[in-house]
């Protein structure tokens, strides 16, 4: 797709340019940005790190990334060419206040080449301990405290609790505006995240039935087929909790439980964001007993591989109690959702990568049918199917062909691959480009990360402070602890799973 929206001059400062972020994601994000004439024709790319390459060494790197990691393949050689032109590496520390004199001082010389005053983005791709000391020494160089044309984007993880969370956000509210921070949750960007305002707020059918006199209950489920790869260090010290619902499942659920804003603004969609949050229900010690399951997974087999348990991963304590699944029941106390169950859970080394939400409606107040006919019977669902399959599916009761009134659950189905012929954009080109136009609907309020920290600190804290003696108590390649089934299934549901394609069978 070819793109008419120019956006204005711009330069990316990405702290962390040789890093693996960098490698796979941003930089194959900004190729293809520019593959659709979606960058500036005026823009610059500067990579910094510590690592000694020159620019065509680090180009040679990026490359590489793209033609591993890009969604188009490798990339075509003159193409490259003319975005490369783009690229400038800078050897630097963050913590040497003169190299910031030096990323000044090339800035100054694209603004002197340019026609216009560029937008300067610095992308803070790196672990978050130096956070503070990047946004404290680009303060000092005054390549902050331009409100309309300085903007800073921060890599999740936001915070490690709720502290440190509002810490941070002190520090930086300190040197930048709000307007100027785009604190990224990449899930925010999927299509099919995004496709939740479109598919709630620009169809009248949903709204009147999307309340609790119509929905029974609703599923968040992110499962991953992967482990910790070679993350086993930072993983340790988060978890799934903190790793996923903290921040990409709470932002999918408000998406799912939010108020209808009165327009597009983001302010507007944040606050009614923020709105849901508000209006979680906390967690006390009953809850956490009855309403949350932690699990961690021990060895077992992958398509016919011998896959580690958890504590055996590199970087991983032998005795962690750090859990690699969670899942936990939400209640939301408004009108709208007052006693509907909210079931959200997680886990990496499962059978299946989906990330799903089931959102299940009650059930016909009288069943005219005899109960022979009607032996599959299924209470009314919408399936929207965030990935691997893009997909929405409304899952309703017809009649089979055939002489008998047998009845049994079909599915209308609206499938992405099926209906657009567009390759469709990653989240980092959605999310790169939005931080370009000044858009931060997309990205979360520092309110929103810490309302959402509030609400997960006391699991967080009787889960850290108890050691769990079950651990591992999943096995690689299943769906996860016994407790999580038992969990939905108390309440008499049970988790959603998307049939596995002929393809994807091991
Ligand atoms: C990241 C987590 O934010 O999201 C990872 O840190 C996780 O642990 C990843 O694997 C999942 O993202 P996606 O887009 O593959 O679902």
């Amino acid at each position: 797709m070819k793109a008419n929206i120019k956006s204005k001059p711009t330069i990316f400062m990405i702290f962390g340019g040789t890093g693996d972020l960098a490698e796979r994601k941003l930089i194959p994000a900004l190729y293809h940005l520019f593959l659709d004439s979606y960058m500036p024709k005026e823009f610059a790319i500067i990579g910094l790190g510590r690592t000694d390459y020159n620019d065509d060494s680090f180009k040679k790197l990026l490359l590489g990334g793209i033609n591993k990691f890009s969604r188009s393949g490798k990339a075509e050689k003159d193409k490259w060419e003319d975005f490369s032109k783009h690229i400038t590496y800078l050897k630097s520390d963050v913590n040497n206040e003169a190299d910031y004199k030096k990323m000044s001082s090339l800035i100054d010389g694209f603004e002197k080449e340019w026609s216009e005053t560029p937008i300067i983005i610095h992308y803070l791709a790196v672990a978050p301990n130096f956070f503070p000391i990047i946004a404290s020494n680009l303060a000092k160089v005054k390549l902050a405290d331009d409100c309309d044309r300085t903007r800073i984007v921060i890599e999740k993880p936001f915070g490690h609790d709720l502290q440190s969370a509002k810490e941070l956000n002190v520090l930086l509210k300190g040197i930048f505006a709000e307007n100027q921070i785009y604190r990224i949750d990449h899930y925010l960007g999927k299509e099919t995240v995004q496709n939740m305002l479109a598919f709630r707020f620009a169809n009248a059918l949903f709204e009147p039935i999307w309340n609790r006199n119509y929905i029974e209950h609703v599923q968040i489920s992110v499962t991953e087929d992967i482990g910790v790869e070679d993350r086993g260090g930072y993983y340790d010290g988060s978890g799934a909790l903190r790793d996923m619902v903290q921040n990409h499942i709470l932002q999918v659920l408000c998406l799912v439980a939010m108020e209808p804003p009165v327009n597009f603004d983001a302010e507007e969609i944040r606050n009614r964001k923020v709105d849901v949050l508000r209006a979680m229900r906390q967690f006390g010690p009953d809850e956490i007993r009855f309403n949350t399951v932690r699990g961690q997974y021990s060895e077992g087999w992958v398509k016919g591989e011998k896959v580690e348990g958890y504590r055996d991963e590199e970087g991983v304590d032998p005795e962690s109690n750090t859990e690699t699944f969670a899942a936990l029941k939400f209640f939301i106390d408004n009108w709208r959702w007052q006693n509907v169950p909210f079931y959200v859970r997680t886990g990496k080394r499962m059978h299946q990568k989906a990330s799903i939400i089931s959102i299940q409606f009650k059930d016909v107040p009288h069943l005219i049918f005899p109960n022979q006919s009607s032996e599959s019977w299924q209470q009314n669902r919408l399936i929207i199917s965030i990935q691997p399959e893009m997909s929405i599916r409304l899952q309703v009761q017809a009649k089979r062909p055939g002489l008998d009134m047998t009845l049994n659950p079909v599915d209308m189905v609206f499938n992405y691959d099926g209906t657009y012929e567009n390759e469709t954009p990653e989240a980092y080109e959605t999310l790169l480009l939005d931080a370009m136009k000044g858009d931060q609907t997309l990205f979360m309020r520092g309110d929103q990360v810490e309302t959402a920290w509030d609400l997960i600190m006391p699991v967080l804290e009787s889960w850290e402070s108890k050691k769990s003696i079950s651990f591992p108590n999943y096995s690689a390649d299943s769906w996860g602890p016994e407790t999580a089934e038992a969990l939905i299934a108390k309440d008499g549901f049970h988790w959603f799973t998307m049939p596995i394609k002929k393809a994807d069978k091991k």
